[in-house]
This record gives structure tokens, C-alpha cells and sequence, in this order.
């Protein structure tokens, strides 16, 4: 959990890949149900560009279908989800009905004007998915080539600057009220700073994870 440009999907993506685990982003399933124009797609499509959550009961029905689909057997990570206590509700009974249970709530902190710093820098690829900053292109323009495959980069609808207010709102208001959730349970929220470099961040989530689970 995190939110909006905090580095859950750059963090998340390396630590699935030291695991040996799936992520599962509902944001990222969500954009490839629009790319393919899925009638889930296209009812997620004025949420997600107004920077409002998509209603829960969609989300819900995306992650248990995701979940019997996917091979999950060693873990998964799931990104972006529970945003709110109804999911976090709902998640609960999926895991339940399946015999599994949360090991950790990670909760990446970053300050406001730093994730306004990276949303607006951030540009993605829509060919092959890669997500880069304004920096590492050395470019703020769309369109230069993205060094994995070369097509254009572009920058998200929801990353203009209305939308991200929008976002950081949403976030204030129906996410964070999750992190109190889960810490008055059983399952143990680790907060880690998500600021400075991104191996550094990795390395702070690793040790926190590892310390939590007691090896
Ligand atoms: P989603 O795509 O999940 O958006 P988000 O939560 O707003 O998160 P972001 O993807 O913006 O940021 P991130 O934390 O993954 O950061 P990233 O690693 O990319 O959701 C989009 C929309 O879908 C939602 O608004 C909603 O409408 C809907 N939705 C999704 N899930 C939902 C749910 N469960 N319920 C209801 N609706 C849902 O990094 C950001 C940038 O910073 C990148 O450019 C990156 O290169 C850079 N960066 C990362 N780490 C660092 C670092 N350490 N230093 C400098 N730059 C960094």
C-alpha cells in the first residue's frame, strides 16, 4: 500500500521477482482491460480518468478471478489492493475461502511533494508496459523512444495534475483509513520510507520483510 506514485509497482515488480512470486496490480489489470476494450475496462475507464476509486464490487470479482486463475501457489503480491476497508473486508473472505492469509501489509511512505514530483515525471510505455521518470529518459517530452522497445513513451491521463490532486485526495480519505485497519488485527503493517534511490528503498523493504517474518 502506498500512495499514488509512492513505488508500488517499481518496489513491487523487484520484490515478486526476488520472491519468485506473481504481482498482482489492479491498476495495471484494469488499463489492460481498457487497452482491450473489455466491458470491464470501459466501465472502469471514467473512474480511473476522474482519479476515483472503481467501485468495489469490481475490483472484488477482478481479484478472485485473478486469483483461481493464476498460479498462486507459492504467494503473490498484490499491489494496489485493498484501497478500501470493504475490500480489505472482501480480501479477507478470499483468502479465508482459499486456506491462505496476509504475511505483511507493506506501507511505502513518501511526502506529497515528492510523489507530485515523480507522477508528473513519470512516463510509460504503451507497447511493452515499462514505466520510466522524466529523468532516466533525460527527456520531459512524450513520445521519445522507450529504451526497452523503442516505441513512443507517453504520460498517463491520470498523472495531469487535477487528476493527481484528485488521486492524493482519494487516497487521503478512503485508503490510509486501511493501514488502521489492518494494524488493529493480526496481520503486521510494516511502514518503510519509500524515498531515496530505488535499490535503496528495495533493500529497506527486504530487511523489513525478512526481520517480519522472522528469518
Ligand atoms: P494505480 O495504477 O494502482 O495507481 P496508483 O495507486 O495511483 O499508483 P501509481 O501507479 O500512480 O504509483 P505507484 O505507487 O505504483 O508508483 P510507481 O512505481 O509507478 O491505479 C490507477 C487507478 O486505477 C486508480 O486511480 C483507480 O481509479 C483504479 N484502481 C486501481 N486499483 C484499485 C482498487 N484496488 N480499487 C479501486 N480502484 C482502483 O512510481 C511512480 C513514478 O516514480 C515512476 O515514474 C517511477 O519511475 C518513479 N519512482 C519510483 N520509485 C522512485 C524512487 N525511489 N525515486 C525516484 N523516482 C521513483
Amino acid at each position: 500500500m502506498g500512495p499514488p506514485g509512492a513505488g508500488k509497482g517499481t518496489q513491487g515488480a523487484r520484490l515478486a521477482e526476488w520472491l519468485g512470486v506473481p504481482r498482482f496490480s489492479t491498476g495495471d489489470m484494469l488499463r489492460e482491460a481498457r487497452r482491450a476494450g473489455t466491458e470491464l475496462g470501459e466501465r472502469a475507464r471514467r473512474y480511473m480518468d476522474a482519479g476515483e476509486l472503481v467501485p468495489d464490487e469490481v475490483i472484488l470479482g477482478l481479484i478472485d478471478e485473478t486469483l483461481r486463475g493464476a498460479d498462486a501457489s507459492r504467494g503473490f503480491i498484490l499491489d494496489g489492493f485493498p484501497r478500501t476497508e470493504a475490500q480489505a473486508e472482501g480480501l479477507g473472505d478470499v483468502l479465508e475461502r482459499r486456506g491462505e492469509s496476509l504475511d505483511a501489509v507493506v506501507d511505502l511512505q513518501v511526502p506529497e511533494e515528492e510523489l507530485i514530483r515523480r507522477l508528473s515525471a513519470r512516463r510509460v510505455c504503451p507497447e511493452c508496459g515499462a514505466v520510466w521518470s522524466a529523468e532516466e529518459l533525460e527527456s520531459d517530452e512524450e513520445g521519445v523512444p522507450c529504451p526497452e522497445c523503442s516505441a513512443g513513451v507517453e504520460q498517463r491521463e491520470d498523472d495531469r495534475p487535477e487528476t493527481v490532486r484528485r488521486r492524493l485526495e482519494v487516497h487521503r480519505t478512503q485508503t490510509a483509513p486501511v493501514l488502521a485497519w489492518y494494524a488493529a488485527s493480526d496481520v503486521p503493517v510494516v511502514t518503510v520510507p519509500g524515498t531515496g534511490p530505488v535499490s535503496q528503498v528495495q533493500r529497506r523493504l527486504r530487511e523489513r520483510l525478512t526481520e517480519g517474518a522472522g528469518t
